[in-house]
């Protein structure tokens, strides 16, 4: 007779808030996520952006699992977390001035740095058999102090199967990889709700934004780097000549199952234009969602089968915090035609566009 498996038992080591509030740190249940994620087990945990799926950077075999858990193409590449410049330096093995003008300045925080890789330092499948590695000091005290205790380079990317919205709270990380990995470092909500700016220095010091984020165009420019712009596409990808320098960047992300819709204009005019497009979806018999900055009383007015709040219009931190949320909302509730706001695109609303441009598949009304 076969012996029955046993049943999954996903570990939850929940952290409390009030602990966090104080950076009072849990060291004795982070030890126990530390411990499994030494013996090259699979865990979430939650940073200052969004929560990550973590796992050994050195351990071929924990990486291979994590690419399989996520549904991950292996041609893209992981971002490595420590929990200082000095572990960087281990990993790397050249730091150019620029970089570490840009690790003074903005670690621990959402920056990711892409430098030449220390031969041996990672496994090959963590750079994609490549010669760098990306790198981050996240700023949330639970990922910092559980790099900490577990003293080893941590390979961790957005804890969601690939595709997928990136996960902001553990139900979340939950939905997608439930069954998939061994535990979940339980901190509430992620901060941000937007994942980390990826950058790489040229030979030349110029700072290229592979990915836009938190760490803003206009941030860097302020601190006086100069910076070139690599990362945001307004065409669909399919169409992209070249290959973007993260990979990630070229695959269909973010996408909600339904159809999502992204309308710019002046207010009213945005409200009137999608209030139609719901009503004849409606009519078509389709499920609707509106995702809005209206204020309350205009939220009222909009007639949908879900209409979720975003946060005050022009103020883009809270609608960052919650487009993820809102899109699995959608998800959840079956709905198949999804209309929002577009946002400035200056600042962190150059995050924001792109992320909702990406889950809108570019489907964009200007009116
Ligand atoms: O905020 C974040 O960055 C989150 C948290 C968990 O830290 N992580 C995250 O990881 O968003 P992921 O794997 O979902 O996205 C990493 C991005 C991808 O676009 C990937 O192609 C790019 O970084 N990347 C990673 N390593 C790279 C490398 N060596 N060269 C160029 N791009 C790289
Ligand atoms: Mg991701």
């Amino acid at each position: 007779m076969t012996q029955a498996k046993p049943p999954h038992a996903l570990k939850i080591w929940r952290i409390d808030d009030k602990d966090i509030a104080h950076l009072r740190m849990d060291t004795q249940t982070l030890a126990q996520a530390a411990v499994c994620l030494r013996a090259g087990g699979l865990v979430a945990f939650p940073t200052e952006t969004v929560y990550g799926l973590g796992a050994d950077a050195r351990n071929a075999e924990a990486i291979a699992r994590l690419f399989v858990a996520k549904g991950r193409p292996s041609d893209n590449p992981l971002i490595v977390h420590v929990s200082s410049v000095a572990e960087a330096e281990c990993i790397v093995s050249q730091i150019q001035d620029v970089e570490q003008r840009l690790m003074a300045l903005f670690w621990p925080g959402a920056l990711t740095i892409v430098m030449p890789v220390r031969a041996g330092a990672v496994c090959p499948a963590v750079i994609a058999n490549g010669t760098r590695v990306a790198v981050r000091v996240p700023a949330h005290p639970v990922a910092l102090e559980l790099l900490r205790v577990a003293g080893i380079p941590i390979a961790a990317p957005s804890a969601n199967r690939s595709g997928r919205p990136s996960p902001t709270c553990v139900q979340h990380v939950r939905e997608d990889l439930n069954d998939r990995i061994d535990g979940i470092v339980d901190a509430g909500e992620a901060w941000m709700g937007i994942e980390s700016t990826v950058v790489e220095v040229d030979g030349d010091q110029t700072v290229h934004v592979l990915r836009t984020g938190a760490v803003t165009a206009e941030m860097l420019i302020a601190a006086g780097f100069t910076v070139a712009h690599t990362a945001l596409p307004r065409h669909p990808v399919a169409e992209m000549s070249t290959a973007p320098r993260a990979p990630g960047t070229k695959y269909k992300h973010y996408a909600p199952k339904g159809k999502l819709c992204v309308v710019e204009g002046a207010p009213r005019t945005v409200h009137r234009y999608i209030q139609k497009r719901v009503d004849d979806d409606a009519s078509a018999g389709l499920r609707t969602a509106v995702l809005t900055f209206a204020d309350q009383e205009n939220i009222a007015a909009y007639r949908a089968d879900m209409v979720i709040f975003l946060g005050p219009r022009g103020e883009v931190a809270p609608a960052a915090q919650r487009l993820y949320g809102a899109l699995r909302a959608c998800d959840s509730a079956d709905i198949a035609c999804i209309y929002t706001e577009a946002t400035e695109r200056t600042g962190m609303g150059a995050a924001y566009m792109d992320r909702l441009l990406r889950a809108a598949s570019y489907d964009c009304v200007c009116i």
